[in-house]
């Protein structure tokens, strides 16, 4: 009987050092499993986000590098962000008016040419004193035009061509006391600002039929539909398409026709393009 007391009691004393050990052992863990998230600074839901970004751009799970003192690229935060670049200079576009043109622009003392063509729009105007009169090789390639036309059964007319400044003010100026300046600028450039000053703008019809000059019927004609499929082996681009207006500037104008040459009228004409489009301006 004693000395089963004497064996209880040893074994109890036993127990308690194992329980001893094992809870030692548990705190040990703990307390290395703290101190380890501590200076991980370990965030479940960011480690899986990382590695799910990492997989979805096929990288390897690489570790990151800490942040360096003069690293401006990333927020402090685990997910880096880009800082966005502020330009240094702001960008300024200048003021359009409603009229389409830029406010305040004053004409130049020199005409504009981009890639060797001469440029007339409401963004590159002319000087006043720019009267380089008809272009004679528009006009022989209109006559040559012509020609081509009559075999087909039509005498086309060049009913305007070149234009001074001076006749410019005329025109503009009676468009706006009859329709407003804003419908004006829809139709008739400004002076300084018609392409019918550089020699080169044919505004075209067929003689005998003066109800469709400068008119959108002409487009609706079987003359004012063989221009506009053969104007370009001439040399001439429809300068005012339809669908265009937002970067002409103009209205759609059936009549009015371009002396570019034959290279770039064929460009333009085949990809349903304009000017302002094939100079990049
Ligand atoms: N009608 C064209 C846009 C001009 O006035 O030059
Ligand atoms: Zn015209």
């Amino acid at each position: 009987m004693m000395r089963k007391n004497n064996v209880n009691r040893y074994q109890k004393k036993k127990n308690k050092k194992g329980l001893t050990i094992v809870l030692a052992i548990i705190a040990i863990i703990a307390t290395s499993l703290v101190v380890w998230i501590g200076m991980n600074n370990w965030n479940p839901q960011v480690s899986y986000d990382r590695a799910i970004k990492a997989l979805d751009s096929g990288q390897k799970l690489i570790k990151k590098e800490p942040k360096k003192q003069d690293d401006k690229t990333t927020t402090g935060g685990e997910v880096e962000q880009p800082v966005e670049q502020k330009p240094e200079k702001p960008i300024i576009e200048p003021n359009v008016d409603p009229g389409g043109y830029i406010e305040g622009q004053t004409l130049p003392a020199e005409p504009t040419y981009v890639d060797g063509f001469l440029v007339a729009n409401k963004k590159y105007p002319l000087p006043s004193t720019f009267k380089p009169g008809e272009s004679k090789e528009a006009r022989e390639a209109f006559n040559k035009m012509a020609a081509a036309a009559k075999l087909e059964g039509f005498s086309l007319d060049a009913f305007s061509t070149y234009r001074s400044y001076d006749r410019q003010v005329e025109l503009y100026e009676r468009y706006v006391s009859r329709d407003g300046e804003e419908a004006a600028d829809t139709y008739s450039a400004r002076p300084g600002y018609s392409e019918h000053q550089t020699g080169l703008a044919f505004d075209i019809g067929e003689v005998g039929y003066s109800q469709h000059y400068a008119s959108a019927s002409f487009g609706d004609t079987e003359a004012g539909k063989w221009i506009s499929k053969n104007a370009h082996k001439y040399g001439f681009i429809m300068r005012y398409p339809k669908g265009k207006e937002h970067i002409t500037g103009y209205m759609h104008e059936s009549w009015h026709y371009r002396y570019v040459g034959e290279a770039a009228a064929t460009v333009i004409y085949e990809n349903d393009s304009t000017l302002e489009e094939y100079l990049g301006i």
